[in-house]
């Protein structure tokens, strides 16, 4: 198994490229399920769940060619309606084919997710929606089993606006017989970039954007091309490594409009930034101090960026209180943090960061994805060398992030453990 190495301590300098959103190519790659045909996606990012998702769909009978800018999907020959276990216990997001395939197929057969490091994720309110627009769900050795004659709209109220239920049912909303009106719906951009391509497939949709979804069904849908909008999450990831190593950064292809809570916090730190159209300049400046910021549905603070923020505030100056309100479990990266020297104290949802003069290099474990990326920042600005074992966590989501780094002035490199 590879670990990365970081030599940290120094500011970083230059620029860096957002790549495409791994959490819009998800739902999206699922969504060409929806009708026989050749789909062209483009700005698809290079990453680990992207290949675990084209796996999925080839089990399906998706056939997939790289084109010179991007990918051709062709969905017209399904020969399953299974998502097994193998690939649900990797990536949660496996889930997002039980929409597209009951949509299309009139029934699908999807491994139920089970816990994770980060909370229990159930995906109750997917089968909950699902029922109401009229499908049968049963529960057997461990799969959701689901089948329906004809989808029919309805009026569906999530008691929590979950992205990737709420990407399930307009899914498949976009082939019920009549009007869908999803309410307390997730306004996550990603779910708007899916929203977009459903609506180039033919798809009639109003309200993206909004927690109001309305959705009014058709026979069928046309294949579509869509460029994947560029990954918020990473881009604020580069913004922390900036702020937390002092740096001097430009971050280009930055979905700037979608990253106002965050940018704001870090502006709330006493960060120096400029902000342009798809421009985040970070100015070197001096110590940050430390802000409190609670994790919500989006527009709020990004559960996503919650580690790395948290990481940022380590060395700050004063106290920062992280409260994380969507995942329970959402605290595994502060026991690695604290073994770089981070002073935190967690007590149920809520952390206390004291933020500290330095950091010292370690060997600490990632846990989940954010929370290796909370790991890299830290070794980043710490005295020393850092290691960060079980790297495949940060390869499901960042691409290539050591060259990205390195190419920042940082000390980082990749090893066989
Ligand atoms: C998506 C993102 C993930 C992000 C999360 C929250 C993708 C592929 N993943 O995950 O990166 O961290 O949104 O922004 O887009 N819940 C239920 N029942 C359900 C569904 C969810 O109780 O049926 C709860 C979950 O346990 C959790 C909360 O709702 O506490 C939010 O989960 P949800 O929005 O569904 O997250 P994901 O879609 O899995």
């Amino acid at each position: 198994m590879d670990k990365i190495v970081i030599a940290g301590g120094k500011p970083l300098k230059g620029e860096v490229m957002i790549s495409g959103a791994k959490n819009a190519a998800l739902p999206i790659l699922a969504a060409t399920l929806l009708t026989p045909g050749l789909h062209v996606l483009t700005n698809v990012p290079n990453l680990a769940d992207i290949r675990t998702a084209k796996k999925l769909l080839a089990n399906l009978g998706v056939q997939f060619t790289d084109l010179a800018d991007g990918l051709q999907v062709d969905s017209t020959g399904l020969v399953s309606w299974e998502a097994p276990y193998d690939l649900v216990k990797t990536m949660r997001a496996a889930v997002l084919v039980l929409g597209p395939l009951v949509a299309r197929l009139g029934k699908a057969r999807v491994s139920l997710p089970g816990g994770c490091a980060i909370g229990a994720r159930p995906i109750n309110l997917h089968l909950k929606g699902l029922e109401e627009m009229g499908v049968r769900v049963a529960l057997a050795h461990g799969y959701v089993e689901a089948s329906v004659k004809r989808l029919e709209g309805a009026e569906i109220i999530l008691d929590f606006p979950t992205v990737t239920g709420t990407e399930n049912l307009l899914m498949a909303a976009t082939l019920a017989r009549g009007r869908t009106i999803i309410r307390n719906a997730a306004q996550e951009p990603e779910v708007s970039d899916l929203a977009k391509f459903l609506r180039a497939m033919g798809a009639r949709i109003e309200g993206i954007g909004t927690d109001v979804l309305i959705i009014d069904g058709v026979r069928e849908l046309q294949p579509a091309s869509h460029r994947i909008m560029p990954d918020r999450i990473e881009a604020g990831t580069y913004l922390a490594a900036a702020a937390i190593t002092r740096g001097e950064v430009t971050i280009r292809q930055a979905p700037v409009e979608h990253l106002t809570a965050v940018i704001d916090k870090f502006l709330e730190t006493g960060l120096k930034l400029k902000v342009e159209k798809d421009t985040i300049h970070v100015r070197p400046g001096g110590a940050l101090v430390g802000v409190d910021i609670k994790t919500m549905p989006y527009p709020g603070f990004p559960t996503d960026m919650q580690a790395q923020f948290m990481a940022t505030m380590s060395l700050a100056r004063g106290v920062s209180i992280i409260t994380e309100t969507i995942f329970e479990k959402r605290f595994m990266h502060v026991s690695e943090l604290r073994r770089l020297g981070a002073d935190i104290v967690v007590s149920g949802n809520q952390a206390v960061v004291r933020g500290t003069k330095t950091l010292q290099g370690a060997p600490v474990m990632a846990t989940d994805l954010r929370a290796s990326a909370s790991l890299v920042l830290a070794g980043l600005g710490a005295q020393g060398q850092t290691e960060v074992h079980r790297v495949y966590h940060l390869d499901r989501g960042y691409e290539r992030l050591e060259q990205k780094l390195s190419a920042l002035g940082a000390n980082i490199w990749r090893e066989k453990a």
